[in-house]
């Protein structure tokens, strides 16, 4: 074979995974998932990592730079809402230039540029997986000035105490192996009487334990987002003051939503445009089919449709979860770090 060809033949990958290694990182995540609660708390950092390396491409391709969900007012576009998800959280913060603020877990940086760019706050995004910071830095190169990215855990955050004015959380503390150790981390980091603010998955009070249904709807939102366990809206409260906030306010924002824009429309294929097909179930029949063939042609590494499937399975217990109420992406807590506020 000819280099040429050779090259030709050589599938596409996912982040930045060599085209060999997507299967065996499917298997691995898998793995740790079936082995159970205590392992994955365990091995949470390669469990998160390995999912990331293999849905950033997906995410990006069907949702866009910014990985959480939105309340949707009727008339507003997808896009519009997240931004405005997003500014809620900077308003809670009164967030001005000169703030240093800590995006904790901060994806590919979509709403730590959009907050930049809003309010003129300086940020620094912490995230564990390599990939995503270089498509971090990439959709913030306009405000680089305002953005800065550490590669580490949130578990372990290296940075001094008592260094930051704020820090938010968009849908990043489902991953963490234990709510208050993070949320104690977060502490440590923010000067006295500043504040936390963001977004948390969590299960209602309408969940119940007993019923198998929701059991179903729970298990299947974990394996597919590579959550260790998802805390009730009642533990997440508990552990932010656990771990030494003073909780301001703490809300589900679904119900915010108008009742025809739920937060899970975007998944239930209800909006038709060309940008919203691929999160909607034929997008994503027409996705996994798109890499089946392409896997059998060799144009996609083998590995590439489980993945899909994986996040199909996530996206309709999503669906499910929102519809009966036993789940929420959208728990929104503000809480603030005891102490008199600086000059
Ligand atoms: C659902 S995404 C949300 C990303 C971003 N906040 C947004 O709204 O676009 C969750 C993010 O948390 C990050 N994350 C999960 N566990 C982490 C950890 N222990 N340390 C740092 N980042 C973590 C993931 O890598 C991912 O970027």
């Amino acid at each position: 074979m000819n280099r040429t060809s050779a090259a030709r033949s050589k599938p596409r990958s996912l982040a930045n995974l060599a085209p060999d290694d997507v299967k065996s990182t499917v298997d691995g995540y898998t793995d740790i998932y079936d082995a159970g609660l205590e392992r994955r708390k365990e091995h949470y950092r390669s469990f998160v990592n390995r999912y990331y390396d293999l849905v950033t491409d997906f995410y990006e391709f069907g949702w866009g730079q910014s990985f959480h969900f939105a309340p949707r007012r009727r008339g507003e576009s997808f896009k519009a809402s997240l931004l405005r998800h997003q500014h809620f959280l900077a308003e809670r913060l009164s967030l001005k230039p000169g703030m240093r603020v800590l995006d904790v877990g901060c994806g590919v940086g979509g709403p730590m540029g959009n907050l930049a760019r809003h309010s003129g706050a300086s940020f620094v995004g912490i995230n564990n997986n390599a990939y995503q910071i270089e498509r971090a830095k990439l959709h913030t190169q306009d405000v680089q000035s305002l953005c800065r990215f550490i590669h580490g855990d949130y578990m372990q955050i290296p940075e001094e105490d008592d260094r930051y004015d704020a820090a938010i959380a968009i849908e990043s503390m489902p991953h963490a192996p234990d709510k208050t150790d993070a949320f104690r981390e977060v502490l440590r980091v923010l000067r006295p009487g500043a504040c936390f603010a963001g977004y948390d998955w969590c299960l209602t009070e309408k969940f119940d334990s007993a019923n198998a249904e929701h059991l179903r709807i729970k298990n299947d939102i974990m394996v597919g987002d590579a959550l260790p366990d998802i805390a009730s809206t009642s533990e997440v409260s508990a552990a932010l003051q656990t771990a030494g906030f003073e909780l301001l306010e703490a809300r589900d924002r679904a119900p915010d939503a108008d009742p025809e824009m739920p937060w899970y429309r975007a998944l239930q294929g209800r909006d038709l445009s060309l940008s919203s097909i691929p999160r909607t179930p034929v997008g994503r029949a027409l996705t996994n089919l798109t890499l089946r063939v392409g896997e059998r042609l060799r144009l996609f590494p083998e590995g590439s449709r489980e993945v899909c499937t994986l996040l199909n399975a996530a996206a309709y217990a999503l669906v499910d979860g929102g519809r009966s109420g036993v789940f929420t992406p959208m728990f929104f807590f503000l809480a603030r770090k005891p102490g008199p506020p600086r000059d």
